[in-house]
């Protein structure tokens, strides 16, 4: 199987060109699945809720997911993509998964950065896995990476892949994400942007870039720079992650002792 991430450079508020841009981008029968980032369609730095409202949209019934999913059918590809969701009044910082076939489903971000506080309300689904075909794929949001909690729960809710749309401003994600992927043997990808914002006044964001593609054993199996908007690809083996034995003696999930977590859980 081939998955790829694709790390863009969206334009504030232009959604027709953001998402004219993913699909003028991602060539035709080069991966299986595509990750990209977080709110690829709108960028990052609201200024407003009420600016936050306007670009959000339904999913899937708004018009970003119904373009993802012709893309996806273009494409022959899965697709995770994050994206402001408008429902029932508010709106969350979600993703959305679709296919040839059409939607698959969709997370809401948990664990919300910074100033995403005043403008969504927290994920109210739990983490997920969704079958995507050829592989398990469970989705987090960019700051979900800091929680170790969030990798080890799609690891135990069996993923293969962890999907992983970003738009980081800290430096110290793409090298977590070696470790989450080790230390629950799982591939992941997280797929980030580029550029910066500075919008309302406030103090500029700079993206990060450094979209990669991890193995189970920590292996770099594919990463872009900090500076070139495109995409990277890599050839996985799912049952690289669904062999979770480190030794004869030790496995990864058997050999937790939950009895021992308790705080964990509260
Ligand atoms: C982030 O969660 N966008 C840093």
């Amino acid at each position: 199987m081939l998955i790829g991430v694709y790390q863009s450079q969206p334009v504030f508020g232009e959604v027709n060109f953001n998402v004219e841009q993913v699909s003028n981008d991602l060539p035709e029968g080069t991966a299986d699945l595509w990750v990209l980032p977080e709110l690829f369609n709108s960028g990052y730095q609201f200024a407003s809720k009420e600016e936050v409202a306007d670009l959000a949209e339904e999913i899937p019934g708004g018009r970003t997911c119904r373009a993802m999913i012709n893309l996806a059918a273009r494409l022959r590809a899965v697709l995770v993509f994050g994206m402001a969701e408008r429902a029932n009044k508010v709106c969350y910082n979600s993703a959305a998964v679709v296919g040839p076939r059409g939607f698959i489903g969709f997370y809401r971000k948990v664990h919300l950065f910074a100033e995403e506080k005043k403008f969504f309300e927290p994920g109210d689904t739990g983490f997920q896995v969704f079958d995507a075909g050829q592989a398990k794929v469970g989705v987090m949001i960019c700051f979900d990476w800091i929680f170790p909690e969030s990798a080890r729960i799609l690891a135990l809710l069996g993923a293969d892949i962890i999907c992983h749309p970003s738009n980081l401003v800290l430096p110290y994600c793409q090298k977590a994400m070696v470790t989450r992927s080790l230390e629950n043997a799982i591939y992941t990808a997280t797929a980030n942007r580029l550029g910066s914002e500075a919008r309302g006044g406030k103090k500029p964001l700079t993206f990060t870039g450094g979209s990669q593609i991890i193995g189970p054993s920590g292996q770099v199996l594919s990463r872009l720079n900090d500076r070139e908007k495109g995409w990277a690809v890599a050839e996985i083996n799912v049952e690289e992650a669904r062999d979770k034995k480190i030794t004869d003696y030790n496995d990864l999930l058997g050999d937790r002792k939950p009895e021992f977590y308790g705080r964990l859980c509260e």
